[in-house]
């Protein structure tokens, strides 16, 4: 074969491969993105009732229901008049939706009368050590989740990923 064709015929090879190959490189990540999307959801334990999420995050991320016992969450709901020095009170009727939900999705055990997350044993114990002054600092309090936990809002506090 006349060599110039080949030399002719393999760039044209590569022209039309070369944006393929690039399309093909670009959909892996684009699956990537979708898996991770799908990680995170299965992970998550954000709030899913958009009243709650709508009512609950005024003040702070609305906490995911999944990190209180059934107890504490009615022991919060049912008294939202003296909300930890705050006054978050509801109407009788959206209250109630609240509670229900919460009470719902909880599923964590809770030491009676301890209403915090960050009041319960499992949250002490993997806190403990885990955190510098500093940062500590920054947060000021433990019930601002998101200083530390930059996707507390969407559920997720594993945030080794
Ligand atoms: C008007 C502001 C406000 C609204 C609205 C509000 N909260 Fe709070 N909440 C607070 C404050 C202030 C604290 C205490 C923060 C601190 O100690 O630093 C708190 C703390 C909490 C805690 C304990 C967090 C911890 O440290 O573990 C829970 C649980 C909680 N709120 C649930 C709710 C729920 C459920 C709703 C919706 C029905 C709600 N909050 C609405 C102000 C509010
Ligand atoms: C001052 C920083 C800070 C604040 C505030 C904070 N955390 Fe954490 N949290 C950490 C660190 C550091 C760890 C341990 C490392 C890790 O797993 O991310 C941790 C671990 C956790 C874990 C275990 C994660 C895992 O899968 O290993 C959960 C759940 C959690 N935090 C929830 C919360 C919630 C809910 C709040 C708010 C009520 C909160 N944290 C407030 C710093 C903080």
């Amino acid at each position: 074969m006349n060599k110039t064709i080949v030399v002719l015929g393999s760039i044209m090879a590569l022209a039309i491969a070369a944006p393929l190959l690039t399309a093909q490189a670009d959909s892996d990540d684009h699956n990537r993105g979708i898996w991770r999307g799908i990680w995170q959801v299965a992970k998550s334990s954000a709030v899913t009732d958009p009243l709650t999420q709508q009512e609950c995050s005024e003040c702070h991320i609305a906490y995911p229901p999944r990190l209180l016992s059934a107890e504490a969450w009615k022991g919060v709901m049912g008294n939202l008049s003296n909300h930890f020095g705050e006054d978050a009170s509801l109407d009788a009727n959206t209250r109630q939706q609240i509670e229900t939900y919460l009470v719902g999705n909880a599923s964590r055990s809770s030491a009676p009368g301890k209403l915090r997350i960050s009041e319960q044993s499992w949250f002490i114990h993997e806190h403990q050590d885990e955190v510098s002054p500093r940062k500590f600092a920054q947060a000021k309090t433990w019930s601002n989740c998101q200083s530390c936990h930059k996707d507390a809002a969407k559920g997720l506090f594993d945030d080794d990923d």
